[in-house]
């Protein structure tokens, strides 16, 4: 089994930019690299790698210095090479730090993508690649079927369905997991998580980035607003208490009910 191992180490907080588009998103990316973000996560079902690609340029950052992760969108299965050179085109980078399959298929349909994943990786095109929502199982039929373990799973991780079992299973293989949405997944109104954020005198937001933090898992995080870029950045400086982690962990198993946002 040939192990896949990611040649960089994920930043704790990186910067997800879903549902921005346009001079908003060239703003967006310039500003948060500005603040010191060095990971850019963006998909070519996003439709804003050029923006992406313009905020990178205008932030005047050397590009070794940063980390763009794109991703393949599944229903363009067969067609691997021609959006990748899209993905690389708009973007205008020469290399995609993090290639990404957006979601899986059916086993088979995931091990033809991966497959192609794969020879993208071998001729330099991309520094590494990995799967995204994808199940324990469905990571599981990929390694054993193509014998290369992803570098990385993009999963939606947070307190309110926390699976104690997902990260060791992960860590046996060597993936290593990154948390999307950590807010728009999660109830922001919980009872224990304000307790938490009333106590220590902070954000819930920032409670939740430290509850990743506090389980090794990175996370990428949307903003447009400087002063939520600098708040974010900020919150996975400062650790979670191993108790409060453990309250927040407990929320997995017992959600309170309808409050799920
Ligand atoms: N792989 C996948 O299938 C997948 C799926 C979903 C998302 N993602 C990735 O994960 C990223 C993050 O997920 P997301 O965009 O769904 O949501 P999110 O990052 O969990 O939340 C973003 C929302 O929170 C607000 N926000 C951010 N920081 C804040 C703060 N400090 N205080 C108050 N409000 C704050 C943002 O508004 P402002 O802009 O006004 O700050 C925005 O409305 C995406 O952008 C994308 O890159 C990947």
């Amino acid at each position: 089994m040939s192990g896949h191992d990611l040649p960089f180490e994920l930043p704790a907080v990186g910067l997800g930019t879903w549902q921005m588009w346009g001079r908003a998103a060239e703003r967006g990316v310039c500003d948060a690299i500005e603040l010191g973000y060095r990971l850019i996560d963006t998909a070519a079902a996003y439709q804003n790698e050029e923006a992406v690609g313009a905020g990178i340029r205008s932030s005047g950052i050397d590009p070794g210095e940063l980390l763009v992760v794109t991703k393949f969108p599944e229903e363009d299965a067969g067609r691997e090479r021609e959006i990748l050179r899209t993905s690389l085109d708009l973007l205008g980078v020469e290399r995609i730090d993090l290639w990404l399959v957006h979601a899986p298929l059916d086993a088979a349909g995931s091990l033809r993508i991966w497959e192609r994943f794969v020879e993208a990786h071998e001729e330099g095109l991309v520094r590494a690649i990995g799967v995204s929502n994808f199940l324990p199982e469905q990571v599981d039929d990929l390694v054993r079927a193509s014998g290369v373990v992803p570098a990385v799973n993009q999963i939606a991780f947070g307190p309110h369905y926390y699976d104690a079992d997902v990260a060791p299973h992960h860590a046996a293989h060597g993936i290593v997991l990154q948390a999307h949405s950590p807010f728009s997944e999660n109830n922001l109104a919980h009872p224990v998580l304000r307790a938490i954020a009333d106590r220590h005198g902070c954000t819930v937001r920032q409670v939740l980035l430290r509850w990743h933090r506090a389980h090794g898992v990175s996370a990428v995080v949307k903003s447009v607003s400087r002063t939520h870029l600098t708040e974010n950045l900020d919150a996975a400086g400062h650790p979670l208490a191993p108790a409060d982690v453990a309250a927040l962990d407990r929320l997995g198993f017992n959600p309170t009910p309808g409050q799920r946002a």
